[in-house]
């Protein structure tokens, strides 16, 4: 077996030529940010212990998990690393925002399954529940295309932003009634590669969508 180190000098090291991730407060972006929110370690914490949890509640199934793109990428990729079942991953994509801080109400789908759910325990991952318009379709979908249960995890929760009444079974962190980015989460596509989650300054929006 061929075993691959790597080596950084401490003259590469002084000279930033290394493969450390970037601090938060470094990121280009961070001057957009009015406040984290919740921190590197902190969705580190809340991965762990929602994996934890779906693997003692699944320990006898193997169900699907299915991301919401795009928001749905860095959590779903750390919260798998900690559930120790056999799944299948599977990704939709869809819409509800088109872009701005106001959800529009419709749901479009803009990437379909490539995965019959038919029979299947299915737990969709999603960064956040806000009005609820997004999740309250696709359960409806997926138990009209025959899945046994539709359960949703979901890293964050702003439970005073539903319009439509629906409470997700895992949630990492209950959040206010604001518009955050990072760690997936985007304004007009871009913040989702911070890697902590924070509140735009108001100022970064377009006074049209203030309005
Ligand atoms: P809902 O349909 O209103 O529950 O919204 C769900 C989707 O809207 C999420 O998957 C996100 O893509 C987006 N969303 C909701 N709140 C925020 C936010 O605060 N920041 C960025 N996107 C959000």
């Amino acid at each position: 077996m061929i075993t691959h180190f790597i080596f950084h000098s401490k003259k590469q090291l002084k000279k930033g030529k290394h493969v450390l991730p970037l601090r938060t407060s470094r990121h280009t972006m961070h001057k957009d940010i009015l406040q984290i929110l919740v921190t590197e370690s902190e969705i580190a914490q809340l991965a762990q212990k929602l994996g934890q949890k779906i693997n003692e509640d699944y320990h006898d199934k193997h169900p699907i998990l299915i991301g919401l793109l795009k928001g749905c990428v860095p959590f779903l990729s750390d919260l798998s690393r900690h559930i120790d079942l056999k799944v299948d991953m599977a990704y939709m994509s869809v819409s509800s925002y088109h872009g701005g801080i106001k959800s529009s109400g419709d749901v479009n789908i803009k990437m379909d399954l490539d995965i019959s759910v038919h029979g299947r325990h299915v737990l969709i991952v999603e960064d956040i529940v806000d009005t609820g318009n997004t999740i309250v379709t696709i359960v409806e979908l997926l138990k009209h295309r025959g899945a046994l249960s539709v359960e949703i995890v979901t890293l964050l929760d702003k439970p005073e932003g539903r319009t439509k009444p629906y409470v997700p079974k895992y949630v990492g962190k209950t959040i206010p009634k604001l518009f955050v980015v990072g760690y997936g989460l985007d304004y007009e596509e871009y913040y989702r590669n911070l890697p902590y989650v924070g509140v735009l300054k108001p100022e970064v929006y377009s006074t049209k969508e203030n309005d």
